[in-house]
Formats: C-alpha cells, sequence, structure tokens
C-alpha cells in the first residue's frame, strides 16, 4: 500500500476535483498521504484536509520561496498549527537558491528558526533544498538531534552518505524517471533501501509516462518500479517498504 509522504493536495490544482480525486486514491491502494504547507494558509488547508479525511496527514512550515510574505504573526501562526494531533512534521522548509539568490540570509535565517521549531516539538523535518546544498547540509547538521527528509533529493551521493550517516531519509520523486537521472540514480545505489522514501510533490514532478499531466499519489507506482530496478527489488516491495519507512519517520 502507497505511502505518498509528499503531497500538496491544498493547492488550487485540485479544487475542481478534491473531494472525488482523495476519495478515489484512496480506494485505489493509497493508503497514507503527508500534505506539507508553504505557508501559514496553506499549513491551515493542509491540516482541514487532514481532520477531514482519516489517511491524510500534514506538515506545518514556510518554505523558502514565500519568504516575501513572512511576518513574525506567519510563524507563531506554524507553530500553533504544529500542536494539531494530527501534525507529523515541520515542512516544506529549507533553502532555495535556484528561485531567489539575493536574500541568502534571511532564509537560513527562517530555515534556522524551523528547525529549531522542530526540535522543540521533537517533530522530523521535511527539507526542501535547491541549489542550495552546502548552506542546506551545514545548517541542518548544527543539530544533532534532528531528524527528517531530503526532499526530491537532488544532492551528491558523498553529501547522501554523510546525511544517511546521522539518520536522515531521502525523499525520491517523478524525476527518477526522466532521462537525466543520472546523478540521483546514483545516489539511489548508495542509499539503503530502509532509508528511502517515495513523494509525488503533486500536483508537481509527474513520472514518466505521465509527464507534463497534473500528478497524484497513484503515479508512485513508476516511481517505485525504478527504484526497483535500481535496488533489485519489485515495485511492490520498494511500495511496502517505504510505507514502513514513512511510519518510522513520521511516527503514525
Ligand atoms: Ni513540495
Amino acid at each position: 500500500m502507497i505511502f505518498d509522504t509528499h503531497a500538496h493536495y491544498d493547492d488550487g490544482a485540485f479544487d475542481a476535483d478534491r473531494e472525488e480525486l482523495l476519495t478515489q486514491i484512496h480506494s485505489e491502494g493509497v493508503q497514507l498521504v503527508v500534505d506539507p504547507g508553504c505557508d501559514a494558509e496553506s499549513s491551515r488547508r493542509a491540516l482541514e484536509l487532514a481532520d477531514r479525511y482519516d489517511f491524510i496527514y500534514a506538515a506545518v512550515g514556510f518554505h523558502p520561496e514565500e519568504l516575501s510574505k513572512l511576518t513574525d504573526n506567519a510563524l507563531e501562526e506554524i507553530a500553533r498549527l504544529a500542536e494539531h494531533e494530527k501534525c507529523v512534521a515541520i515542512g516544506e522548509i529549507g533553502l532555495d537558491y535556484y528561485w531567489d539568490d539575493s536574500r541568502r540570509e534571511e532564509q537560513k535565517a527562517l530555515f534556522a528558526r524551523q528547525l529549531e521549531l522542530a526540535l522543540a516539538l521533537d517533530k522530523p523535518v521535511i527539507v526542501h533544498d535547491r541549489e542550495a546544498h552546502g548552506d542546506s547540509f551545514e545548517l541542518v547538521s548544527r543539530y544533532s538531534a534532528l531528524r527528517g527528509v531530503f526532499h526530491c533529493y537532488s544532492g551528491s551521493a558523498e553529501m547522501a552518505k554523510e546525511l544517511l550517516k546521522r539518520g536522515w531519509y531521502l525523499g525520491f520523486d517523478g524525476p527518477v524517471t526522466y532521462k537525466n537521472a543520472r546523478k540521483t540514480l546514483e545516489v539511489l545505489e548508495i542509499c539503503p533501501p530502509e532509508r528511502i522514501l517515495i513523494e509525488t510533490d503533486s500536483p508537481y514532478l509527474s513520472p514518466v509516462p505521465m509527464r507534463g499531466k497534473r500528478n497524484d499519489s497513484r503515479n508512485l507506482r513508476f516511481v517505485a518500479k525504478k527504484i526497483g530496478e535500481i535496488k533489485g527489488l519489485s515495485a511492490d516491495e520498494v511500495i511496502s517498504i517505504t510505507n514502513t519507512n514513512g511510519r518510522t519517520l513520521f511516527r503514525i
């Protein structure tokens, strides 16, 4: 049974058919979902979905792309929302130098505050690291008790080894099925199965052969199949192992 540890079902891309789709994916083998927020409003929406659907859990956090919306009140609200019984992590948080390279120090400060919130609440984190590998690694390494997942992992195999040593999980998404996935496949080779999570990042990052369409958790079968080819496992084995991994990390 599929556990999609990263899907934004609160996104407007699902407004037209959210209820129908969620009912359908659950009946087609999607057993669990974590919906991470990207600011106070989407974190609230993710928790509303978690309240409404047994199989959906939420994470709350402030994404670096939303930096311009940040207020002190917003972070206070994130901290308050994090107390909800179905909030299993702080995320999606991190650094994104691809999107905006000009406010690195502000991004780092926002990231650090939320890492500290996760530690204070004893929750794992969901890390977004885009073109910011060195700083992301340096920041999470400041807090040795911190655990979580590097979502849609795009760093080097060397950095992956260091994260794995420190107890982190690595998330793999649709791009493992793309032609230019060589670097990510090298990371998969060295990542033990018990530290792999499979994620859609729905509505984005649809795997081949659904690339270009709106993504949903059922498409994780294509991601699991590709990972299985690298690890010498069947797609079903990958789905089962990653389900256990997700429930271990998020304590579900
Ligand atoms: Ni995401």
